[in-house]
């Protein structure tokens, strides 16, 4: 009998033991403040659907108008067999609504940074990198060949200091996300472009869970601090605020120019589909429009964290919608998290080694589609769980 796969086995058992295996969720349902997750309705607590475009009406209308008219599948990438008028119209509308000269549209955020990075530095270059910065930006950058060096999170003096001891190179790069998604918290983007200025480096940043959230109208971390046209790249992601799916690289023409020639994922693998791309539209219209969601969403968020905070709850280093609950403890979170969902509160245990041992924590994603009800439903089920857990008094 073969054995070659035996060692798949074991880890998967030993990722059982240590109470690391992964269970995924099964949802039945559109997005929205309630959602069925396996067959029980449950608050949701734990989408990136910022803004509650994700089942917007405008939204699936102009998906269902583009499959009328454009049908479901892409059928070969752009590069080879063209592109779709709906792909630059969204890439139009994306650099105007970013305030950047151009931007070109991948799969995903994931893809994004898969691009970006490997076209920009390859083997003889240096990415200067924040520790905890996100796995695709990590796996981006280990694909481009170059050499990474990791600064302490968030601190542009240990970013200069690495910078400064850091040998020869050819072409170097600083990457940070915009918004750190396990903790909520913002990069000092104004330090951070003073260092890459006085050295001459590029800089990139992931501004996945800062469109729809920062800026003005939602338009992102560059857009929060004043610094347009003193970041080099910006990555987004069309599946958290904007509610579909897709990601992007805004920034200077030649940089999207050169993406289109040497970005593999734009290469060598299919667009988003026409009804993807058509909804994509509809939610830059929605974010142009108004401010309405992008004021709700604060709302809630301030709501939220202020009543968290007086019930006891230790709520982190956030600066944003995005609320880690503290707790510490691996078991602890994934029993508080067990303890929520019976009673019909959808908000998932975040252990290590997506953050570090003894910092575990229930992330809560708040979003403009919860009504003040729904928040106090969760206020009032975090704090029954949480007097139960001992976890405040
Ligand atoms: C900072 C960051 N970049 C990129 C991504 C990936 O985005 P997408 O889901 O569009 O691939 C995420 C998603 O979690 C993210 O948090």
């Amino acid at each position: 009998m073969s054995t070659k796969l035996n060692w798949i086995r074991d880890e998967l058992a030993s990722l059982k033991q240590q109470n690391l295996y992964n269970t995924i969720r099964t949802i039945d349902s559109p997005q929205g403040a309630w959602i069925v997750v396996d067959g029980k309705r449950v608050l949701n607590f734990c989408s990136n659907n910022y803004l509650g475009l994700a089942n917007d009406a405008r939204l699936k209308q102009a998906a269902h108008d583009a499959i009328e008219k454009f049908g479901v599948g892409p059928a070969a990438v752009r590069s080879i067999a063209g592109t779709l008028s709906l792909h630059n119209e969204l890439e139009k509308r994306l650099a105007e609504f970013k305030g950047v000269e151009a931007t070109i549209s991948f799969q995903s955020g994931f893809n994004s940074n898969g691009a970006a990075l490997p076209a920009l530095v390859g083997k003889e270059d240096v990415i200067f990198s924040d520790e905890l910065n996100h796995a695709s930006i990590i796996d981006g950058a280990r694909l481009s060949g170059a050499k990474i060096v990791r600064y302490a999170h968030n601190d542009a003096e240990d970013l200069e200091h690495r910078i400064l001891e850091t040998g020869d190179y050819r072409r170097a790069l600083i990457v940070t996300d915009g918004v750190f998604s396990m903790d909520g918290d913002i990069a000092p983007l104004p330090q951070i472009v003073e260092v890459a200025e006085r050295h001459d480096l590029m800089l990139m940043v992931d501004d996945a869970h800062g469109e729809g959230v920062l800026g003005r109208g939602g338009r992102g971390i560059v857009d929060h601090f004043g610094m347009h046209g003193r970041v080099d790249v910006e990555v987004g992601t069309m599946s958290k605020a904007f509610g579909v799916v897709g990601g992007y690289v805004a920034g200077k023409r030649e940089i999207v120019e050169w993406l289109r020639q040497r970005g593999r994922p734009f290469l060598f693998s299919s667009a988003v589909p026409a009804a993807d791309a058509a909804a994509c539209i509809a939610a830059v219209d929605i974010l142009e429009e108004s401010t309405a969601l992008v004021e709700r969403l604060w709302d809630n968020a301030r709501y939220f964290k202020t009543e968290m905070q007086r019930l006891g709850f230790d709520t982190g280093a956030s600066e944003t919608p995005i609320t880690p609950v503290m707790l510490g403890d691996a078991q602890l979170a994934q029993n508080f998290s067990r303890a929520l969902f019976e009673n019909e509160v959808f908000a998932m245990a975040i252990k290590y080694p997506t953050v570090p041992q003894g910092k575990a924590r229930i992330r809560v994603m708040i979003s403009a589609a919860h009504e003040r009800e729904d928040l106090d439903k969760g206020l009032e089920v975090f704090g029954k769980v949480g007097r139960e857990m001992e976890v405040i008094q």
